[in-house]
């Protein structure tokens, strides 16, 4: 029996959430819920969108499955009362990867016979640092009229996500690390990620190293996204490109994703709390199904992972339960509840 942390989330996290919970009860392994309220109903029960209790709770039990929490847009981001100290994060999502460690946000990108077009058959994954860069949180408005935000860009750091690139590029058979970077433009910053990169994938001589300007990467991963095996890309960067990259797959409600550090992963959608959709039963739960399926995986479970994903991708091919994000008219209750039929057959 696994003990698992649930963060519910905001806007359509509920919904999908739920969805997950059923998806991965039915692929037959044993997961025990620890529910961790974070976000609005954190905010509710606790006074804070990230209270202390809840992440005492997801670092002892090391594993969460998150939905997306909202990050309101204005000043002043968000505060985390530690014992005898206060942190302050530029959002919630920011605040929790950084509370917990994490410092790798892994987004594979696959495609899907049915939904994903000439796509079908696209395999990459953005391997995105999530630590510093222009989201580390150090904004000022020095006066009226000006406002600035330091891009922070540390060896350490991007030594660290190039080796856990290159890692996880061994551990699953990829050939090719495609550091993405504006080092013409950004010689410091940019400069120092691209050559950390370079210097430890230079320790992989099985891995194929190559780099791309940040905007020629998007060209590229329209025109020729084929090309592409695993990214390693600065914060904001894997930020952009990886809605970039689902977009190619047919929605953001196909892409996983997962957060890892040193002794904790949280498993979440690449996605966001949608708030236009929330509530309707219009969220496609597959993005958060697949990172359950990620989370059976890690936890040693790999043939109930392997089940819900062949599930996902029959009921995906077949085309009859499909919400409106893919082109059809299904309930997000209607596209679950196919998934939990098919698992029994595949
Ligand atoms: P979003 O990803 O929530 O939505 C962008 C568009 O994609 C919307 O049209 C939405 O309806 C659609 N969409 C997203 N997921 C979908 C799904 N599963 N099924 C069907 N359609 C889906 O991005 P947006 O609107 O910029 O952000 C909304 C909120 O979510 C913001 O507060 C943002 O800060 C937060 N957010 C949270 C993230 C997280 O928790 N990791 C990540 C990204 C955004």
């Amino acid at each position: 029996m696994h003990r698992v942390a649930i963060i519910r989330g905001d806007g359509i996290g509920p919904e999908i959430s739920e969805a997950t919970v059923r998806v991965l009860g039915a692929s037959g392994a044993k997961l025990t819920w620890v529910e961790v309220p974070m976000g609005q109903e954190g905010r509710r029960l606790f006074g804070s969108e990230l209270p202390w209790s809840s992440l005492e709770t997801v670092r002892r039990l090391g594993t969460a499955l998150k939905a997306p929490l909202v990050a309101e847009r204005c000043c002043g981001g968000v505060v985390v009362e530690a014992p005898g100290e206060v942190r302050r994060y530029p959002s919630v999502n920011n605040g929790l990867r950084r509370e917990l460690g994490a410092y790798a946000n892994v987004r594979p990108v696959r495609g899907f016979a049915g939904v994903s077009g000439r796509y079908q058959h696209l395999d990459l994954v953005l391997v995105r640092e999530v630590t510093e860069d222009t989201y580390a949180g150090l904004e000022r408005q020095p006066e009226q009229g000006r406002a600035e935000a330091t891009k922070l860009i540390t060896q350490e750091a991007s030594r660290r996500i190039a080796r856990f690139a290159c890692e996880y590029a061994i551990r699953h058979g990829r050939r090719k690390i495609t550091a993405v970077h504006k080092a013409n433009v950004l010689h410091l910053t940019d400069g120092l990620f691209l050559e950390s990169v370079r210097a430890v994938t230079a320790e992989y001589p099985s891995l194929v190293f190559q780099d791309r300007m940040v905007d020629a990467t998007c060209y590229l991963l329209v025109r020729h996204p084929q090309d592409f095996d695993v990214l390693v890309l600065p914060n904001q960067y894997g930020d952009i490109l990886s809605d970039l990259a689902a977009a190619l797959v047919g929605s953001l409600g196909l892409a996983p994703g997962v957060n890892f550090g040193n002794g904790v992963a949280v498993f979440e959608a690449a996605h966001g709390a949608a708030p236009d959709i929330a509530g309707r039963g219009l969220a496609n739960p597959v993005a958060l199904i697949l990172s359950g399926a990620l989370l059976l995986e890690y936890l040693g479970e790999a043939e109930a992972a392997g089940r819900v994903r062949r599930a996902v991708a029959a009921v995906l091919a077949e085309g009859r339960f499909l919400t409106p994000d893919l082109g059809g008219r299904a309930t997000t209750a209607e596209l679950t509840q196919a998934i939990c039929e098919r698992m029994d057959s595949v």
